[in-house]
């Protein structure tokens, strides 16, 4: 739609998993099935954006007419979106591994030869990379999933990040988060707080429309 409230803005989403490997064949990663990141995509687009869609693996359809982008680790997935960092919108819906093995070793670790620890260091947070480089008018959205202290998790993210919006939800809820074709979410900013559930569609759609309720 040429017409939409995000008519001629460029859109970039991240969604899905990352997997951060050991070895060739094993790999520290998620459940995140990348339903809710897409979602966020297809809602853009029919608001009229220009979408770019960067996710880690999942075996959900492809949306069509939106440029995609497959990553695997967070490292790979911040170099692209560094690479796409001009947006006017970034919805981080992508589940990032926090922690990345410090050494990826080049063949299959034997079982004999194996150690029994894996040492770990912390993957780039894209997010508040993002935060610290907010382009004029950027708007940045990102997610939190909390099995405690939701909003309470949800608004410290949302200015340690320095993100416009959070979207939050709980893993505790029945019917709602990873797998899930359904979600129930919080939607913060620093002023405003909604409730919103239904459809992973349709609550995608009404997160965008009250972001973007006067553009
Ligand atoms: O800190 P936490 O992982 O709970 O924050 C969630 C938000 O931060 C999500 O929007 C997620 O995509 C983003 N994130 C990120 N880079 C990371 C970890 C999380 O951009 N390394």
């Amino acid at each position: 739609r040429s017409n939409g409230p995000l008519a001629g803005k460029k859109v970039v989403v991240t969604a899905g998993p990352t997997r951060e490997h050991i070895d060739p064949v094993r790999f520290i990663s998620n459940p995140s099935s990348g339903k809710m990141g897409f979602a966020m995509a297809k809602a853009a687009q029919n608001m009229g954006a220009d979408v770019t869609l960067i996710h880690g693996p999942v075996t959900i359809e492809k949306p069509e007419g939106i440029t995609t982008i497959e990553i695997e680790s967070a490292q790979e997935l911040f170099e692209q979106v560094q690479n796409h960092s001009d947006a006017n919108v970034v919805i981080m819906a992508a589940a990032v591994s926090d922690f990345t093995p410090k050494e990826t070793h080049q063949q299959k670790v034997k079982k004999d030869k194996a150690d029994s620890s894996i040492q770990l260091k912390k993957t780039p947070d894209i997010l508040s990379w993002l935060g610290d480089h907010k382009n004029d008018g950027q708007i940045l959205i990102g997610f939190a999933m909390e099995t405690e202290n939701l909003l309470e998790n949800a608004k410290d993210k949302l200015e340690r990040k320095n993100a416009d919006w959070i979207v939050a939800n709980s893993l505790n809820d029945d019917d709602s988060g990873f797998a899930s074709d359904k979600n129930k979410v919080h939607l913060l900013s620093k002023n405003d707080s909604i409730q919103i559930e239904g459809l992973k569609s349709e609550v995608a759609r009404q997160v965008l429309s009250h972001i973007f309720k006067n553009s």
